[in-house]
């Protein structure tokens, strides 16, 4: 049965409904969404707090709270094993309190060995959830409390579409993440993501149009707009704008605030898009470009769809355009196959991009994914020495790049408060460089002019201008 793109009104109303009568039941009590993931893990976060908001719930950080929901992430084994992990130690909370609601969700869920390994041994589990059938949490609460299975998707389906309307409760006001599509399509040889959460699927321009500028009347001053790969929004569906024409149509909202998205996939970042950015004032002069490595024979192995001379040339036309643009990427050393010749590409091509930062991992390899059935013959320690080479000569170039700031003046967004010591604050530039200066708390979610005073590997040291 083809179910059509969006969730009908008549279930998110039934979605409703369910929260109308936890809420009647449950008084007074407490949940928590413990995030393990990315971006769109900790946007979905936000989603299952304002539902559970909605059903009367108090929102805590604590293990303790009458609902917990542990939104997994399982792109690799470390993020895997830390949250099996923290779902054992809810065995002790679940004694003191066997009333509570334990719900696992995000993409772990979405792995058929994994849920089957939890609902063998790890029985304090009430339900799994995964990110194409969280919108369903209301009821599937309400069917825990009413002494029923909780479970949702008994079948090995995950339901592929979108639902517009449920309620997001937002960490903060001054900066908030948008997502524009869900799934991913391309199937990277290594990555668990697109068996995890379906295939893409593009929200209305219309309705992300209106989301953003009800953001920015309320105050919201940096908006990340989310995909796994940004760059194909509107491609599975005729009438949809493709990604540039939507961040052009949301550059031109009324209002001071910044763009930014993320993620982009080089193989269908288009001139039009860098384009795009280079025009508009409001779209933040930053660009996460993952290449993952610098051997074209390895690219191909894991399905990536582009050369690294296609990679460098779309790093010159995007500086070409924007001088001062903020390049970032991702790494992972050590894939199957991997040889020192290969690893000395990657080397080579950050020597020749120089990012401002990487995101740097060894490769973990993903029950279900071809990748995990390739040879590998690389040793455990040669895939560490080869990282930290490549974290050493990023970490030198990092803080060259970062050198060069001191003395210079940026508009930045005062963000947040740092982890203590005299530079309480911490502000973004456009490019999103962090900046720790000293200032009053009342300045966090207004934009500032500062001088960059000093600078380390990671980040800068600022003040404000007067
Ligand atoms: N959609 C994004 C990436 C999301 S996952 C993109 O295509 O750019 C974030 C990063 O995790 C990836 O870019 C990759 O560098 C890393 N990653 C994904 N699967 C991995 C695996 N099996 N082992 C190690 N790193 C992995
Ligand atoms: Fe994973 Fe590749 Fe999709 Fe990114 S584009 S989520 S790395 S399959
Ligand atoms: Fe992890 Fe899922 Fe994000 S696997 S990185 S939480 S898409």
């Amino acid at each position: 049965m083809s179910k059509g793109k969006f969730v009908t009104a008549e279930e998110t109303g039934f979605q409703r409904e369910c929260m109308e009568r936890v809420r009647a039941m449950t008084q007074g009590g407490t949940a928590f969404v413990d995030t393990y993931g990315c971006q769109q893990n900790e946007a979905d976060s936000e989603r299952m707090r304002g539902m559970l908001s909605e059903m009367g719930y108090t929102i805590t950080d604590s293990n303790r709270s009458d609902v917990v929901v542990i939104n997994t992430c399982a792109i690799r084994e470390h993020a895997e094993q830390r949250v099996l992990g923290n779902i054992g130690y809810l065995t002790h909370t679940k004694r003191e309190n066997p009333n509570q609601i334990i719900i696992v969700a995000g993409c772990m869920a979405g792995e058929k060995h994994i849920r089957e390994q939890i609902k063998k041994s790890y029985r304090q589990v009430d339900a799994l959830l995964d990110t194409t059938t969280f919108w369903r949490l209301p009821e599937t609460i309400l069917n825990i409390l009413e002494g029923r299975n909780g479970e949702i998707r008994a079948e090995s389906e995950p339901d592929s579409r979108i639902a517009e309307g449920m309620p997001v409760l937002r960490q903060f006001k001054h900066k908030a993440q948008v997502s524009i599509m869900y799934g991913c399509n391309n199937f990277c040889s290594y990555c668990i993501v697109p068996y995890v959460r379906g295939r893409e699927r593009s929200r209305r321009s219309t309705d992300i149009i209106e989301e953003v500028r009800e953001l920015v009347a309320d105050g919201c001053k940096d908006i990340q707009l989310l995909g796994q790969n940004v760059n194909s929004y509107g491609l599975d569906s005729a009438e949809e704008m493709d990604f540039a024409d939507l961040l052009g149509e949301l550059g031109k909202l009324e209002g001071d605030f910044l763009l930014r998205f993320m993620t982009s996939h080089p193989k269908d970042c288009t001139k039009k898009l860098l384009d795009t950015m280079a025009s508009s004032p409001r779209i933040a002069r930053h660009l996460h470009l993952p290449v993952q490595c610098g051997s074209d024979r390895i690219l191909q192995a894991m399905n990536r769809r582009y050369t690294v001379a296609k990679y460098l040339s779309l790093i010159d036309y995007a500086r070409e355009k924007m001088p001062d643009i903020v390049l970032t990427s991702d790494i992972i050393v050590g894939f199957p196959g991997e040889t020192e010749e290969d690893f000395r590409g990657t080397l080579e091509l950050i020597k020749k991009v120089e990012f401002d930062s990487l995101f740097t991992f060894i490769f973990s390899p993903r029950v279900g994914t071809p990748a995990a059935s390739m040879p590998d013959p690389a040793t455990k320690e040669e895939k560490s020495e080869r990282f930290e080479r490549l974290v050493n000569l990023q970490n030198e170039i990092s803080a060259r790049k970062h050198r060069e700031y001191i003395g210079k003046k940026f508009r930045a967004l005062i963000d947040g408060e740092s982890r203590g010591g005299e530079m309480n604050l911490t502000a973004r530039t456009n490019g999103g460089r962090l900046i720790n200066f000293a200032g009053d708390k009342s300045l966090i979610g207004s934009f500032a002019d500062m001088e960059i005073t000093g600078a380390t590997t990671w980040s800068l040291y600022g003040k404000l201008i007067k």
